[in-house]
């Protein structure tokens, strides 16, 4: 085995390396030299038959030339490998002026709940009510006791509440009126606000379901009126129902926490088969109000003598049953995704957005 032989292979061998022009022909060269049958690892192979000065001499020589020419090909990868990183960089550019494909943003539905609160929530802003908030497990003070219900009432069997096992039992709220109390002791009159949020009994049939959702409503101020009271609720109805007109009725009813306490009906038509909201001499039970009561005031340190007010509290589920035209209460909380996708609501037209803004 000539030295001449190896130098021109060297030779050859770099040429080739430098002439790849992509990573799949620098892997050909590298094959054709080190591979199983390339030209180096035939080299390698005749060691073994070579005496041993002859093998002394061309060993380091034949390894020398593997070492060199595996580096040569890593030096020249690397170069490839920036150079097709940096291509597709430039190629893969993304242009964010693109409408969004449909596709990626029909994906997720907004609960016909949530999008029932949400615009609830806008209404009564309007109306100039704020949103107020109280936690889901509640103490037996706020549940019942500041509203009144004292622990023998039999208003309390009434709820069918869930409790916490404990020495001072908390419990899962019956209803969001705990949290008139704790935004009235939070601060001073007037009071105008909201309190939508989930509610728990131990209740479940094809009309209830052991949690649902309950708005709140309580306004209190020097001359806050019965008559405040059934405008509020009818401008809220016909706005949530999208008509011009709703008539509600009062029915004497009882809640120890107002007085005098009524039961709200609102007008429908069931004539002709489903029911219709905003005509007709029909009505149709939507929530419990009244003024509210001076025992009530006095637990959250108002004065009754001075300030009095009307207090409401409606099924969100109900209302937005009726208003999306959903037959079966237990399937909004079935975590179905079919039953969303058909009932949910698309959260934000962005196709639609994107396409006004660059054609702008
Ligand atoms: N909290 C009552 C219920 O859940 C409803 C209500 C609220 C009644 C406010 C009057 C005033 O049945």
């Amino acid at each position: 085995m000539a030295d001449i032989d190896l130098d021109q292979l060297e030779t050859e061998l770099k040429a080739n390396i430098e002439g790849a022009s992509d990573l799949a022909a620098l892997d050909v060269v590298r094959v054709s030299a080190l591979g199983k049958k390339g030209s180096i690892s035939e080299l390698l192979k005749t060691l073994g038959g070579m005496d041993a000065d002859t093998r002394k001499v061309q060993g380091p020589l034949i390894n020398g030339l593997r070492d060199r020419i595996g580096q040569h090909i890593q030096i020249v990868r690397d170069k490839l490998e920036a150079s097709a990183l940096n291509a597709r960089l430039e190629k893969e550019r993304i242009d964010v002026s693109l409408p969004v494909a449909p596709a990626a943003v029909s994906e997720g539905r907004i609960h016909p709940i949530s999008q029932a609160m949400d615009e609830l929530a806008a209404i009564f802003a309007n109306l100039g009510f704020v949103i107020a908030d109280g936690p889901d497990i509640e103490t037996d003070f706020y549940n019942f006791t500041a509203l009144n219900i004292p622990e023998t009432h039999p208003a309390r069997q009434m709820h069918d509440t869930f409790y916490f096992e404990g020495e001072e039992p908390l419990l899962l709220r019956t209803h969001t009126s705990p949290v008139q109390i704790r935004t009235m002791v939070q601060g001073e009159p007037p009071f105008r606000f909201i309190a939508p949020g989930r509610t728990y009994r131990c209740d479940s049939d094809q009309t209830h379901t052991p949690m649902f959702h309950q708005i709140e409503g309580l306004m209190v101020d020097e001359t806050t009126n019965l008559g405040h009271l059934k405008w509020t609720l009818e401008a809220f109805l016909a706005a949530f129902f999208e008509v011009d007109e709703i008539k509600i009725r009062f029915r004497p009813s009882y809640f120890p926490f107002t007085e005098p306490s009524m039961e709200v009906d609102m007008q429908c038509d069931r004539s002709g088969g489903s029911v219709l909201i905003g005509s007709g001499d029909d009505w149709l039970e939507i929530g419990g109000s009244g003024m509210v009561n001076r025992a009530v005031l006095k637990h959250a340190g108002i004065d009754p003598d001075k300030y009095q007010g009307f207090a409401f509290g409606m099924g969100i589920d109900r209302l937005a049953m009726l208003k999306y035209g959903m037959p079966d209460l237990r399937a909004f909380f079935d975590a179905d995704l079919r039953w969303l996708k058909h009932y949910g609501f698309v959260p934000f037209d962005m196709p639609e957005l994107a396409r006004g803004l660059s054609d702008g």
